[in-house]
């Protein structure tokens, strides 16, 4: 479903990838690789309900997390929420990513007295900025429908045995979903993690399981040495070899914006440890081709840039006018679809950063759709994976995460530090 080209020749050897894909099927935090084929029916039936419940009660939906915690579905919920088949009357609003009390003014702001119901996500149930946003938010949920009416309306995502979130949520019967002990943060768009908030966000579910499912086909049922995933991940490891060492996600769709935040923290997280992996970087084109496009054009050589592109244009278009007189001499594009101007400008960039040494590899979708995303998500995991262990790291795990933490827990006084 994902195709993957390159000018890049790459060699693929096909011993040492499906040693790789053993490894990380039989690693502990492997939960994910199979989870679009093996996802549980029941507890897909209860996110619905709790979706349409909260659709029911709830304006707004504020999703408590950081990181793999929340990165995932906001990125599908920007990239898919405003299409036309994607109605929901429920908008998801995001807390805990950040301490700044500007971010949190604005939100509180934005809820204003509306009704609201929170889902808190954390796998271990304690990071600082989401228990934090978590005592604010449900102080106001308190104050606005009492304990017993706070409590019907806040819904927790975290490990099935331990944590403090677990524990409280157990206390106080919140409605609970799990985020299983084998899926690390950054791999768990398709567990309840990214799920409920896809679900109330109006987002088809079904159908973004069922993209994901075809891609790990697609990968898994077909010669391995042609799989895309496997294609994109071993061309990733030639180019750092070769000193290319940081990667620019392009995109020419504005709305896959958080698509590549969400594609910046996999691999940084996955790959960025012991001295290694590739820097990732993103743009939104025709945006940034006013901005980075002067050094990507001629700036440094260590760059690389993966074209992600949509085969398909949006439903949505727009023909350019005629203007008989032509003041502004763009009667040349009178009659063409922004898609017709925006897929010239794509393939111009591609052709020029080329021509400016830039290798430049292309990732396609087919469309703008929860399917082709699952597909997507996918694919990505499956290429991080299998890039961090072709470049020697442990793709699951994030050690380097603990050193801000403890010199801030130090400076707060919590105790023990
Ligand atoms: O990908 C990861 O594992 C991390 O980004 C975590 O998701 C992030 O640190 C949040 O952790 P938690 O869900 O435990 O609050």
């Amino acid at each position: 479903m994902i195709q993957f080209n390159t000018e890049q020749p790459v060699a693929v050897s096909l011993a040492a990838t499906q040693e790789i894909i053993s490894q990380i099927r039989a690693d502990a935090m492997g939960g994910w690789f199979e989870l679009p084929e093996t996802y549980n029916k029941e507890e897909l039936a209860s996110i619905k309900s709790a979706a349409a419940k909260i659709q029911s009660d709830s304006k707004f939906l504020v999703c408590i997390g950081i990181g793999g915690s929340y990165l995932g579905h906001r990125a599908l919920i920007e990239a898919l929420g405003s299409l036309p088949e994607t109605e929901a009357k429920t908008k998801i609003l995001y807390a805990g990513n950040s301490l700044s009390p500007l971010a949190f003014d604005k939100l509180l702001k934005t809820l204003g007295d509306a009704d609201f119901s929170i889902n808190v996500i954390s796998k271990s149930g304690t990071t600082t900025e989401p228990a934090v946003a978590f005592r604010f938010l449900k102080e106001k949920l308190i104050q606005k429908y009492g304990s017993d009416g706070a409590r019907a309306r806040i819904y927790a995502t975290t490990d099935a045995n331990r944590g403090a979130l677990h524990d409280e949520a157990l206390q106080e019967k919140y409605t609970r979903f799990v985020v299983p002990d084998n899926i690390g943060g950054r791999y768990s768009v398709f567990s309840a993690v990214g799920l409920l908030p896809l679900a109330v966000a109006g987002i088809d579910i079904d159908n973004l399981l069922a993209g994901a499912a075809a891609e790990y086909h697609d990968t898994f049922d077909h010669q391995l040495a042609n799989a895309a995933a496997i294609k994109y991940a071993a061309t990733r490891a030639e180019l750092a070899a070769s000193r290319h060492d940081v990667e620019i996600l392009a995109t020419f769709e504005p709305q896959l914006q958080y698509f590549e935040e969400w594609w910046k923290q996999l691999f940084g997280e996955s790959e960025g440890k012991q001295n290694q992996g590739i820097f990732p970087a993103s743009v939104v084109y025709t945006t940034d081709l006013h901005s980075l496009g002067q050094y990507l054009q001629e700036g440094r050589r260590n760059i690389f840039e993966t074209m992600l592109e949509l085969e398909q244009a949006p439903a949505t278009d727009f023909a350019v006018p005629s203007d008989s007189q032509n003041l502004d001499g763009l009667n040349y594009l009178a009659g063409k679809n922004l898609s017709f101007i925006n897929q010239n400008a794509l393939d111009a960039t591609i052709v020029a950063h080329r021509s400016g040494g830039i290798p430049v590899l292309e990732i396609k979708a087919p469309d703008l759709s929860a399917r082709s995303l699952g597909a997507l998500v996918y694919f990505f995991e499956l290429s991080c994976a299998i890039s961090a262990k072709l470049q020697g790291v442990n793709p699951f795990d994030q050690p380097g995460v603990e050193a801000y933490k403890t010199n801030m827990f130090m400076r707060l006084g919590k105790p023990g530090f």
